[in-house]
């Protein structure tokens, strides 16, 4: 789609077509240089393991712009840290960290005319992911790989945005057992989660909670991004014990919440009983999409816990417009977590 023709003040987060990628291919145990391409369908076998198996991992980061008109990235080594423990864990090859760093940086330049205005709140959502590419018919990795980073312009990940999602917990489906892909970002773990999240939807809810899948009583994730919940006066957030997602959001907050707001942090077990209860007053969901969404509500069977009826928590506005302060500039990165493109 031409960028000019675009409403950046009106995204949702839905797919647009923008002019370049960048594609990469591994094969004889070894990537090529990659090159950057116009955005496009390529020819895939139907043997490929990505299509038969889902050997397949992705990461999601975002491009912003800052009120000077700089386009900023946040942690990225991060997200290419992260993109090589998912690949080690589906049996993937590696991709080097700083060509993983300069390629994103070369597609974010490529398509800097997506790259929503500093107002609009927008972002420019990139897509790195990596697939088993080549023919295989028992179950075991592909020969060959495909490294492709695409973006998308974004806005809200959920169309509710900061005024907070009802999110409903659900005791019949489960995202990860001990021993899982949980920590991995791959593919396959979102597939799963599509049913739930239609059904609910059904419902009304923005997204599921699942629970751990041993006990299904300790909470995990909520369907697209981690949760946070204030408990106590403390800030908890569910243990990663495999099974959870280690967010890079999630992490920054954790930091923030401890160094910026003195909030006593804990990585625990934290049972959804204990969000009926008065001593929980806030709880909120995070990720690079998310960003930082309040929960308004939680429900589980007939159980519902009001936490806010439109106006987030303050402990939750208060990490948003930290986080979102030192993504955009507007805030000094103390913690050096920004990267001009
Ligand atoms: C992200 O937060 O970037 C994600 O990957 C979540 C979702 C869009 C799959």
């Amino acid at each position: 789609m031409d960028a000019n023709e675009i409403d950046y003040y009106s995204l949702g987060f839905n797919f647009i077509e923008t002019k370049t990628m960048f594609i990469s291919d591994y094969k004889n145990g070894e990537w090529d240089e990659g090159r950057l391409v116009p955005f496009g369908n390529f020819e895939i076998s139907p043997a490929a393991c990505i299509l038969n198996y889902g050997q397949g991992i992705f990461e999601g980061m975002k491009a912003l712009r800052t009120k000077k008109g700089e386009i900023t990235l946040f942690r990225p080594e991060e997200n290419a840290k992260r993109f090589n423990n998912s690949a080690e864990r589906m049996l993937m090859p590696n991709y080097d960290t700083e060509n993983f760093l300069k390629a994103i940086k070369r597609v974010v330049k490529a398509n800097e005319e997506y790259i929503p205005p500093y107002d609009s709140n927008g972002a420019l959502y990139i897509r790195p992911l990596m697939i088993g590419n080549g023919p295989i018919v028992g179950v075991k990795p592909a020969y060959e790989y495909k490294f492709i980073i695409f973006t998308v312009p974004v806005g809200p990940y959920f169309p509710e945005g900061f005024t907070g999602v009802d999110l409903e917990i659900t005791k019949e489906y489960t995202r990860a057992a001990p021993g899982g892909t949980g920590a991995a970002k791959t593919c396959c773990n979102y597939a799963g989660s599509m049913l739930p999240a239609k059904l609910t939807k059904e419902k009304g809810f923005a997204q599921v909670i699942f629970l751990d899948a041993v006990n299904m009583e300790y909470i995990e994730e909520v369907g697209t991004a981690n949760f946070f919940a204030m408990i106590n006066g403390n800030l908890a957030t569910p243990k990663s014990i495999g099974t959870i997602l280690p967010g890079i959001i999630r992490k920054s907050i954790m930091i923030l919440a401890s160094k910026k707001l003195d909030l006593k942090v804990e990585e625990r077990d934290i049972s959804y009983k204990e969000l009926f209860k008065d001593s929980c007053t806030e709880a909120f969901c995070s990720g690079t999409a998310a960003v930082i969404t309040p929960i308004k509500s939680v429900v589980i069977d007939d159980n519902k816990r009001i936490f806010s009826e439109g106006e987030p928590g303050e402990i939750t506005r208060k990490l948003y417009e930290l986080l979102t302060g030192i993504q955009r500039l507007d805030i000094e990165d103390e913690f050096n977590w920004v990267v001009k493109v």
